[in-house]
C-alpha cells in the first residue's frame, strides 16, 4: 500500500539497543555468579567462549557513558539468572544485586531507560542438572527469582521482558548450544519444557502487575513472516503449517492462554504433546502481557514437504535459517532477497509484513527488541570502522517500521542488536553487530576498547532527529 505521506516516529519513540548478559559481560566466575548452561557448553573449538565477552561487567560506565553520546533512550540488557541465585534456587547472591542495581542506576542517571530481559538463555546449571525446564521446579525458582528482581527493582524499571526468544529454545536448542557432553532433548521433553516456561512466564506477567502495577512487562518471541515459494496452495499451506508452529503458536500462548489448534494437532497427532496439569492454562492465562517484544532478523521461503527425509536440508540450521520438516515444509531459496555473510537472508519489507501481521492478530503495542546485521567488521590503521552495510541494513528496516506505523501498527521502541559488539551465539566474535567496536579477537582478548563506529554517528543523527535524518540514502 502507498501513502502520499509517512507518519512521523512518535515523540517519545524509544530509540535503544540491546545485549544479553553471557554475551557481553564477561566476569563469568566473579562476585559470586553461579554457572550456567553457557558456561557449561560444549561451542566450537574456533569460536570464542564467553568467559570475557566484552568485560562490559567491568566496563559498564564506560559503555553507558558512550550509549548516553549516542544519545539511547533505552538499553536493553538481560540479568544472569546465575549472578542472584547461583544456584537457580535457594540463597541469594546480594553483589549481583548489586552490580545490577549500579548499572541501573548508571542508565538512570543519563535518562537511559532500562529494559529488563529475565531470562536470556543462561538458565542455571544447578537446575539444569535436576533436569532443567523438564521439572515442574523450575517454574517456581524463575518465579522466586522475578519475584526477588520485581522487588529491588521494581520502582525503577517501567519495562520487563519475561524469557528472550523461547521459540528459540524449543525449536532450535542446537543455536544455543548443549551443556558438555550432553544430547539434543527430544521433541517430547521439548515440548514439555516450553509448556513448563509458558506457565512460569504466566505466573511471573501476574506477579508482576501485582507487585509493580505502574510498569508494564511482555514476552520477547524471534518473529517473522513465512513466504509460499509459488502460488501452488500447497505451498501456501506449508507456509502458514510452518509459520503457525515456529511463530504465532507461542504467542497465542503468551497472549490469549490458548493452545493453538494447529499446534496442538501437529503435537497430539506425533505424540509430543505436553501433560498439562490442573490450573496450568489458568496461570498461562493470567499472564496478559502489555505489549509484545519481536526480535526480527530475517524471513524465510516455505514450499510444500515431500513427506519424506529430503526436506530437511543438510545445510546446518539456526535461529535464521530454516532446515525443513518432513511432513510439514521445505525451505526455499527466495530469489528476491540478499543474504548476510552468515547467510541470513536480508528482508526489511518483511519486517513491515510481520508488524502488521503481529498487530492485527494481537492488538498490543509493539517494541522491536533486536533486529541486526551480523559482519565481520575490520578495524582500520587509521582507527576507523566502515561498516556502512549495517547502516543501509537499519536504515532499510527503519524505513519499513515508519511504512508501518504508516499503515497504523502501534510500534513504540526499536532496539537493534547490539549495543556494542558482543559474542555471537554460536559464531563467535568475529560475527560483530555493535554501533560500538570493541578490541579484541577471537581468542586474543587484546585491549578491549571501545571505538566508535561509523554506524554509531549516523544512528546518533537519527535518534538525534527521531527518526527525520539519516533514513533517506542522501542524508
Ligand atoms: C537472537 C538472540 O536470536 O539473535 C541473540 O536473541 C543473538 O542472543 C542474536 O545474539 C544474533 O544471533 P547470533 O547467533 O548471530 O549471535
Amino acid at each position: 500500500m502507498l501513502y502520499n505521506e509517512l507518519k512521523p516516529f512518535p515523540k517519545d519513540f524509544l530509540w535503544g539497543a540491546s545485549t544479553s548478559a553471557y554475551q557481553v559481560e564477561g566476569a563469568s566466575e566473579e562476585d559470586g555468579k553461579g554457572k550456567s548452561v553457557i558456561d557449561m557448553m560444549d561451542h566450537p573449538e574456533d569460536t570464542a567462549g564467553f568467559t570475557v565477552a566484552s568485560d562490559h561487567y567491568h566496563r559498564f560506565k564506560e559503555d553507558i557513558r558512550l550509549f548516553h553520546e549516542l544519545g539511547l533512550k533505552g538499553y536493553r540488557f538481560s540479568i544472569a539468572w546465575t549472578r542472584i541465585f547461583p544456584e537457580g534456587t535457594g540463597e541469594i547472591n546480594e553483589k549481583g544485586l548489586q552490580h545490577y542495581e549500579e548499572l541501573i542506576d548508571e542508565l538512570i542517571k543519563y535518562g537511559i531507560e532500562p529494559i529488563v530481559t529475565l531470562y536470556h538463555f543462561d538458565l542455571p546449571y544447578a537446575l539444569e542438572e535436576k533436569g532443567g525446564w523438564g521439572n515442574r521446579e523450575v517454574i517456581d525458582a524463575f518465579v522466586e527469582y522475578a519475584r526477588i528482581l520485581f522487588n529491588r527493582f521494581g520502582k525503577k524499571v517501567n519495562y520487563w521482558l519475561t524469557i528472550n526468544e523461547q521459540n528459540t529454545l524449543i525449536l532450535h536448542p542446537g543455536a544455543v548450544g548443549v551443556p558438555k557432553g550432553g544430547k539434543l532433548p527430544t521433541k517430547t521433553s521439548l515440548y514439555q519444557q516450553n509448556h513448563h516456561m509458558l506457565v512460569a512466564q504466566g505466573k511471573v506477567m501476574e506477579l508482576c502487575h501485582e507487585m509493580c502495577p505502574h510498569v508494564q512487562i511482555g514476552p520477547a518471541l524471534n518473529m517473522t513472516s513465512m513466504y509460499q515459494a509459488t502460488s501452488k496452495p500447497e505451498d501456501a499451506i506449508a507456509a502458514h503449517n510452518w509459520e503457525t508452529i515456529r511463530g504465532w503458536s507461542f504467542l497465542d500462548l503468551a497472549v490469549h492462554g490458548k493452545y493453538n489448534n494447529l499446534l496442538w494437532s501437529y503435537l497430539e497427532n506425533r505424540g509430543w504433546q505436553p501433560e498439562i496439569l490442573e490450573g496450568d492454562l489458568e496461570a498461562i492465562g493470567k499472564g496478559h502481557p502489555d505489549f509484545i517484544a519481536i526480535n526480527y532478523y530475517s524471513t524465510a521461503t516455505i514450499s510444500e514437504s515431500t513427506g519424506d527425509a529430503s526436506d530437511v536440508s543438510p545445510r546446518a540450521g539456526d535461529q535464521q535459517i530454516m532446515l525443513g520438516e518432513p511432513g510439514v515444509y521445505r525451505a526455499e531459496e527466495n530469489p528476491y532477497v540478499d543474504k548476510t555473510k552468515y547467510g541470513w537472508v536480508i528482508d526489511p519489507v518483511g519486517l513491515r509484513l510481520t508488524l502488521r501481521k503481529v498487530y492485527e492478530r494481537y492488538n498490543l503495542p509493539i517494541m522491536i527488541t533486536e533486529n541486526g546485521i551480523g559482519a565481520p567488521d575490520v578495524l582500520n590503521d587509521d582507527g576507523s570502522v566502515r561498516d556502512d552495510y549495517r547502516i543501509d541494513f537499519i536504515q532499510a528496516h527503519l524505513k519499513q517500521i515508519q511504512w508501518a506505523l504508516t499503515d497504523g501498527v502501534e510500534v513504540f521502541g526499536y532496539f537493534p542488536w547490539a549495543a556494542l559488539d558482543v559474542v555471537s551465539t554460536h559464531q563467535g566474535y568475529a560475527k560483530r553487530y555493535g554501533f560500538i567496536y570493541v578490541n579484541r579477537g577471537e581468542f586474543d582478548v587484546k585491549d578491549l576498547k571501545r571505538i566508535k563506529k561509523d554506524s554509531f554517528y549516523w544512528y546518533q543523527k537519527v535518534i538525534e532527529s527521531n527518526g527525520k535524518d539519516g533514513l533517506d540514502k542522501n542524508n
